[in-house]
């Protein structure tokens, strides 16, 4: 985060709070928020998007806190399920400013979003169309809408995380006619109000030709519509997906950068139509949060493992893992770690750190150079742990997950607070 520093002793300082100091406070793992950090890229987005809405993507991570932050700084919110509304709603979030998406959101879930009033639900098939019709009909309100599309751009990142090429579960199909047919549909539904496409790529993406090819494809049929249909959407969403640094290797796209380069794009595109240029809006969830939270663990034990050829692999015990982030053992993500507590002159060697769970692919960081001395009672520091860390944690092995600890200006504050054994027997029934 931008606020991290190591200070002369070698203890990483982030917020202005010395990681040990909030160890020792709060217990480890923990998950550190950095506020200055995450509002000054919610802000950098906000600024470089000056004339297009930016949705921060929940998904991500969200918590109250979080929702607050974005309201704060002009963001909208994109949710996905009927948990993150209830976040949004309890967070005190403007209706109006939050964008619903998801391929199979229950009759509940849409019943709520109109009832409390959401500024744009994201319809992903037909049946959902059908459903919307007939819960907005019963309410006697409008319902806004926009429409999912596959762009059947080739994404390059990770397949699971990939969602415009054809074969997958999201979106309507520009290529096949299905995209268009869908938006016919709502177009004469009068319970719904058609406010435009909506086009996500993927995620982790830093080539931005996937972004120019997606527009020239969205707006394509955006002018087809306007053509056959007569109507002018007001608005266009090119989703997610901009990548960030994880490793000194990645190379992402400044979000200043992105934005001059989209812009043109779909006013190039749309003057070439002869449309009005719709608003555009973006959805950025890992850009936002991902650099603003590291985790922060203690290490447990240490192990040499003699590998071939003489060569042996030093294996650092942290007292989390998969449970708290398992991009590594989902996507084989490449993370880094520091060691926190303390400066070290021992010499650097290969190390992987790896969780307490009882499986071997429980792995945070599969190789860093760590000094040789690392040793218990250290804490080492995984950097990047924004997004998709807390929000997709598990209790694998009933390990209660961490609290998320906010720093700002030398103090810390809970704002998800740790789970305790108590929790963890919370939803079990006892036994006869
Ligand atoms: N908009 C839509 C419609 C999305 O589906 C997503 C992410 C986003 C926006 C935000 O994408 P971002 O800017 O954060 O890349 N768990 C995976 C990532 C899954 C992304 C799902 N959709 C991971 O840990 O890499």
């Amino acid at each position: 985060s931008n606020t991290a520093k190591k200070n002369a002793d070698g203890a990483l300082e982030i917020g202005g709070v010395e990681l040990r100091d909030l160890v020792a406070e709060h217990g480890s793992p923990a998950y550190v928020l950095d506020e200055d950090d995450f509002r000054t890229r919610a802000r950098a987005f906000r600024r470089a998007f000056k004339d297009m809405d930016v949705y921060y993507a929940g998904k991500a991570f969200l918590c109250t806190t979080v929702v607050r932050w974005v309201m704060e700084e002009g963001l909208n919110l994109d949710i996905c399920s009927g948990g993150e509304l209830a976040v949004a709603l309890r967070a005190g979030a403007d209706p109006s400013r939050l964008g619903f998406h998801g391929n199979n959101k229950s009759e509940q879930e849409l019943a709520r979003a109109l009832d409390a009033g959401v500024g744009r639900i994201i319809v992903d098939s037909l049946f959902e169309i059908d459903r919307l019709v007939a819960l907005a009909a019963e309410r006697g309100v409008v319902a806004p809408v926009m429409v999912r599309v596959t762009a059947g751009v080739e994404a390059h990142t990770h397949e699971y995380i990939a969602t415009a090429h054809e074969d997958q579960k999201f979106g309507f199909s520009i290529t096949s006619g299905a995209a268009f047919e869908a938006v016919a549909k709502v177009n004469q539904a009068a319970e719904l109000r058609l406010l435009g496409l909506h086009s996500h790529i993927g995620s982790q993406i830093f080539d931005t030709s996937g972004f120019e090819l997606a527009a020239k494809r969205l707006i394509a049929l955006h002018a087809r519509v306007s053509d056959e249909l007569g109507v002018d959407m007001p608005e266009l969403d090119l989703g997610g997906g901009f990548g960030i640094a994880y490793t000194t290797q990645d190379d992402p796209a400044d979000p200043a950068q992105l934005a001059t380069e989209m812009g043109k794009i779909v006013e190039h595109e749309c003057r070439a139509y002869g449309v009005e240029v719709p608003r555009v809006s973006i959805e950025p969830g890992r850009a936002i949060v991902g650099p603003a939270v590291c985790t922060v663990y203690s290490v447990g034990t240490v192990k040499e493992v003699a590998l071939d050829a003489g060569a042996s692999r030093t294996y650092v015990s942290v007292d989390g893992g998969m449970s708290d982030n398992i991009r590594t053992a989902l996507y084989d993500a490449d993370y880094s770690c520091t060691l926190a507590n303390r400066s070290s002159d021992a010499t650097p060697t290969l190390a992987r750190v790896v969780g307490k769970h009882c499986e071997s692919g429980d792995i945070v960081v599969k190789d860093e150079f760590l000094p040789s001395d690392v040793t218990p009672g250290d804490l080492v520091a995984v950097p990047g742990t924004g997004a998709y860390c807390r929000s997709m944690a598990s209790n694998y092995n009933h390990v209660p997950r961490p609290p998320v600890i906010a720093v700002k200006d030398g103090r810390t504050r809970v704002v998800v607070r740790r789970e305790t054994e108590d929790d963890l027997l919370l939803l079990d029934m006892g036994a006869e």
